[in-house]
């Protein structure tokens, strides 16, 4: 049975499982170890690429000279997404997924966010530099029926970020049903480059998940080990088995990592290389030239693919490399081969400006300026030995500072970590010079095991001592365990807590 491999032969797979043990089968599988064990999933050339690729439709916005208001309803939904039926979905404004949200540096924007769940949830800005009682965490919950409205300046480059829910112990469920959505910020500098930036057309949103649905089509929430979920069935967008059909020379891909676990080492089924133009936090110093690039979850990168008219090609996950043994690495899916996204250019293709050699400043913080280092261990779903306490402000930092954070996996299972409101740079792992793909701005680093990371970054502008932010694995298992801590910035002086409570329940 560890020979199956789900992608294309899902339906007898779940045959077995189902003549086994009836409904919820797959999990009581997961549950005897089975994955632990299986062979990797290779699906090349076995995925039927049938569907257009959904779009995301921009989110209308209601604008006046002082503030652009978005309105966002979750709601539970159905979705045809898999063979054999439609699975329960949630969305936001639809079925699955949301709208993507798209503003300009110096713009205030309020977001009314209206629940229309039967059960609590949030919604986090993640990458975004913003007041704590605005950043949706897990202290700005959102009863069902209640509409919760933030309110901040837009004041950072442009850049790919994304929204999701946080409510803590139940991320990754929400998460995995449908809640999300891609937030684009864009600046006068990164508009006056030439790049592809024509919204569905040849700037395309590429919200890459893993999931796993039964016969009839309904979504399997499998039991949960080490790492979470990892599912057989890769969507874009929400869309299955999605075919891209291109209409320029060059096009941009904002790959957003939105799995809950799984990671993926993106890349092109003839290896053609790509130019990578932005990371987490926005515009890299330079276009990097590669063809793979290992993205985690929450992980996003902006790459910008050439092709010549009627050329298809296939994005394609590759195995990776992420630093675990043999049998931990296939469990997390590293060992996979997955078929994404079918590219298929048309016969003519409208000319696209070349790529500029020069990007962005990335101005460098220099380690100088730093007035604190501080280290964080991950370790058995803790950090520094701590689970996540709601009550409890692990570090307190000063407003309008500079720190170093080091930053260690000392476990053998893979972990990544991410800071809410800042985007921080990688000075140096274990002493050496970051690869060039995270040169430039990060809110979310790969922790290979045993590696020291050191990130440096600046808390700016917001200052809120009763309000946490939060730093996290962004497996999102690993985060509703506890593997996740607290820090409030503060005035000078100022006394941190007690936090902020009337909002939690
Ligand atoms: Cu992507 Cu704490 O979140
Ligand atoms: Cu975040
Ligand atoms: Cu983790």
């Amino acid at each position: 049975m560890n020979r199956l491999r789900p992608g294309f032969d899902r339906r007898a797979f779940l045959r077995i499982a189902t003549a086994g043990a009836g409904a919820g089968a797959a999990g009581m599988l997961t549950g005897c170890g089975l994955f632990d064990s299986r062979d990797p999933i290779d699906t090349v050339g076995q995925v039927d690429f049938a569907q257009p690729l959904r779009i995301p439709p921009l989110a209308e916005a209601a604008r006046t000279d002082q503030v652009t208001v978005f309105d966002l309803t979750a709601r539970a939904g159905r979705s045809a997404i898999a063979p054999g039926g439609e699975a329960d979905t949630w969305g936001l404004n639809g079925a699955i997924l949301g709208p993507t949200l798209r503003a300009r540096r110096g713009e205030s924007v309020q977001i009314n966010v209206t629940n229309e769940l039967d059960e609590a949830t949030t919604l986090h800005w993640h990458g975004m530099h913003l007041p704590a009682a605005a950043d949706g965490g897990p202290h700005q919950m959102i009863d069902p029926g209640e509409t919760w409205s933030p309110t901040w300046k837009v004041d950072q480059p442009a850049a790919t970020l994304w929204y999701h829910p946080h409510p803590h112990g139940e991320t990754e469920r929400h998460v995995y049903r449908g809640l999300g959505g891609m937030f684009i910020l864009d600046d006068d500098h990164e508009s006056g480059l030439g790049l592809p930036r024509d919204y569905g057309i040849d700037d395309i949103p590429v919200i890459v998940q893993d999931k796993t649905f039964d016969d009839r089509g309904r979504l399997v929430e499998t039991s949960r080990r080490d790492n979470g979920m990892i599912g057989d069935t890769i969507l874009v967008n929400g869309t299955a088995g999605p075919v891209l059909d291109v209409t320029a020379q060059r096009t941009r891909l904002r790959i957003l990592n939105a799995s809950t676990a799984r990671s993926y080492s993106f890349g092109f089924s003839d290896d053609r290389g790509f130019a990578m133009i932005a990371s987490d936090g926005g515009l890299l110093r330079e276009p990097v030239e590669l063809t793979r690039i290992l993205l985690t979850p929450g992980e996003r990168a902006e790459i910008i693919v050439e092709m010549s008219p009627g050329q298809t090609t296939t994005l394609r996950s590759h195995p990776q490399d992420l630093g675990l043994s043999d049998s931990r690495g296939r469990s997390t899916g590293a060992a996979d081969n997955l078929d994404i996204m079918l590219l298929r250019a048309g016969e003519s293709l409208v000319p696209s400006a070349a790529v500029p050699a020069r990007l962005a400043a990335v101005d460098r913080i220099d380690e100088a300026d730093a007035v604190e280092t501080r280290e964080f261990e991950l370790r058995n779903n803790r950090i520094n030995g701590e689970s996540m306490d709601m009550n409890r402000i692990d570090e307190v930092v000063t407003v309008d500072t500079a720190e170093i954070w080091e930053v260690w996996n000392g476990h053998r299972q893979p972990h990544n970590f991410h800071v809410h409101d800042v985007q921080f740079q990688v000075l140096s792992i274990d002493g050496h010079d970051p690869a060039p793909e995270l040169s430039g701005w990060k809110d979310t680093v790969y922790l290979p095991p045993g590696r020291r990371f050191r990130l440096i970054m600046r808390f700016t502008e917001y200052a809120d001592p009763t309000t946490p932010y939060m730093y996290h694995c962004h497996l999102l298992w690993h985060e509703d365990e506890g593997m996740m801590g607290q820090f409030v910035v503060v005035e000078p002086g100022q006394e941190p807590g007690p936090i902020d409570a009337d909002h939690d329940h």
